[in-house]
C-alpha cells in the first residue's frame, strides 16, 4: 500500500544531507510506501501511488519525538498546582502522594490513564513517546507499570530510583540494594532505558552512580534527571557514562555546559515543568551557542508538569528558552529522536519511518505564533 502526499507548501526534513538544521523544502511531496518513506521531491511530480492526498499547500513536520514521560499513574495533585500558583515551591516530595495512589490502583486503571494520555498525545502530533515507571516503587508495582508502559511503546524507562518511598525514609541504603537487586531483576526485561531522579530531595551522585552502572550491566541504556532544583552533579556524572540524554537541566554550572559539549549526551529541556512550578526557565541559548544537542520534551506527569502538548513545549521554547522556531522544531523531533538514540524517526527522508504530522498552517512557526490553538489536522504514523 503506496500514498503520495502532495502539494505541501513547506517540508520539514531535518535531513542532514539536505541543509542545515530542519533542511526545508517548498512546494514538496512525500510518498509513503508500507509505512516507510520511499520517496521525497517536489510537488506534482511523485511517481504513481495506490493514494493520493492533496495537503492544500499545508506544512508537514516530523511527527513529535516525545523523549520524556510519566504516564502511567492513578491520583490527582492539581492542589499543588493551585498552591505553587499561590507562591508554594516545588519539591520533590509531591511524587509520594502519586506513589500511594499508583499503588492502590488496578491494572486495568493504571492502563486506561495511559491509554487516554497516550492518545491525547498522538492527537497533537506526537508519534513517538518514552515511558517510564517511577510511581510504583516497589517489585511488583514497577513492573507492572513498565508492562502497561510496554503497550504502548518501546522505549520504556525503569525509573524506580525516583525518590526514597515512605517505607525507606530511614534506610535510604536499604532501598538502593533492593533498586539495583530484585527490583532490577523484574524489571529489567521489560524496560530499555533505566533512569534516577538525581537531584535534592531524590538521590545523591553516589547512588545514582551505583544505580545506572547496575542498569548498564543489564544491557539498559542510561538517562538521568538532573539540574532541576539544583547543581548535583548529574549532569556530569551523566557524560561521563555516557547517558543518552540528561533531562531539565535548569541549574548547569560552566562545568556542565562544557561536560555536555564534549560528550554524546543530549540536553533535555522540560519548559511544561517552569511553567507549571514557576522555576526559572533553563537556558537554551547558552547550550546551543556551546555546541550542546538540545531536545524538548513534555515530562507529562500529574506533578511537575501535566501537560502532554509538544506544540505547547514548542511554544515556550521560542518564547522563554531563547530558541528560534526553527531550534524548538527541530529539537522537538530530531532532537527527541537523539535523545532516545533513534535514527529512524525525528527525519523526513527515505527509508525512515512515515511519522508525520500535515499542520492546519502554512509554516510551523505558527506552533509558537499561534500558541494554544490545535493546528494538528493529520497524523501519519507509519
Ligand atoms: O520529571 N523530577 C522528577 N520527576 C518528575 C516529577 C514527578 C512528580 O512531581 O510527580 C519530573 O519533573
Ligand atoms: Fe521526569
Amino acid at each position: 500500500m503506496s500514498t503520495v502526499i502532495d502539494n505541501i507548501g513547506l517540508l520539514v526534513t531535518n535531513d542532514p544531507e539536505q541543509g542545515e538544521l530542519t533542511a526545508e523544502r517548498a512546494n514538496a511531496a512525500v510518498v509513503i510506501d508500507n509505512g516507510v518513506i520511499s520517496w521525497v521531491g517536489d510537488a506534482g511530480s511523485a511517481p504513481d501511488a495506490d493514494d493520493r492526498l492533496d495537503v492544500g499547500g499545508r506544512c508537514v513536520i516530523p511527527g513529535f519525538v516525545d523523549s520524556h514521560s510519566h504516564v502511567v499513574f492513578a491520583g490527582d495533585r492539581s492542589d499543588e498546582f493551585v498552591a505553587r500558583m499561590a507562591g508554594e515551591e516545588y519539591a520533590a516530595g509531591g511524587i509520594r502522594r502519586t506513589v500511594e495512589a499508583t499503588r492502590a490502583a488496578s491494572d486495568a486503571e493504571l492502563a486506561r490513564n495511559a491509554t487516554r494520555l497516550v492518545a491525547e498525545m498522538r492527537a497533537q502530533g506526537t508519534t513517538t513517546v518514552e515511558i517510564k515507571s517511577g510511581y510504583g516503587l516497589t517489585s511488583i508495582d514497577e513492573a507492572r507499570s513498565l508492562a502497561i508502559a510496554g503497550q504502548f511503546t518501546t522505549e520504556t524507562t525503569f525509573l524506580g530510583a525516583h525518590v526514597v518511598p515512605a517505607e525507606f525514609a530511614d534506610d535510604p541504603a536499604g532501598y538502593v540494594e533492593l533498586v539495583t537487586g530484585t527490583m532490577l531483576d523484574l524489571c529489567a526485561p521489560l524496560s530499555k532505558w533505566i533512569d534516577v531522579f538525581c537531584d535534592d530531595g531524590a538521590f545523591d551522585v553516589d547512588q545514582a552512580r551505583a544505580i545506572l552502572e547496575a542498569g548498564i550491566d543489564r544491557g539498559l541504556g542510561a538517562r538521568l534527571h538532573g539540574g532541576q532544583l539544583g547543581t548535583s552533579g548529574a549532569v556530569q556524572l551523566a557524560v561521563e557514562l555516557d547517558a543518552a540524554s540528561v533531562d531539565h537541566c535548569t541549574f548547569l554550572t560552566d562545568e556542565d555546559v562544557a561536560a555536555l559539549a564534549g560528550g554524546n549526551t543530549v540536553a533535555t529541556l522540560l519548559p511544561g515543568v517552569e511553567f507549571s512550578t514557576r522555576q526559572p526557565y533553563p537556558d537554551a541559548r547558552r547550550l546551543m551557542d556551546a555546541g550542546v544537542t538540545v531536545a524538548i520534551a513534555s515530562d507529562c506527569n500529574p506533578g511537575s508538569s501535566y501537560t502532554s502538548s509538544m506544540s505547547f513545549c514548542i511554544a515556550l521554547a521560542v518564547r522563554e528558552l531563547g530558541m528560534t522556531t526553527a531550534e524548538a522544531l527541530w529539537a522537538a523531533t530530531a532532537g527527541g529522536a537523539a535523545a532516545l538514540r533513534r535514527e529512524d524517526v525525528g527525519v523526513l527522508a527515505e527509508g525512515k519511518k512515515a511519522d508525520l504530522v500535515v499542520l492546519d498552517a502554512p509554516h510551523y512557526s505558527y506552533l509558537a505564533y499561534r500558541p494554544g490553538v490545535p493546528q494538528v489536522q493529520q497524523v501519519f504514523k507509519a
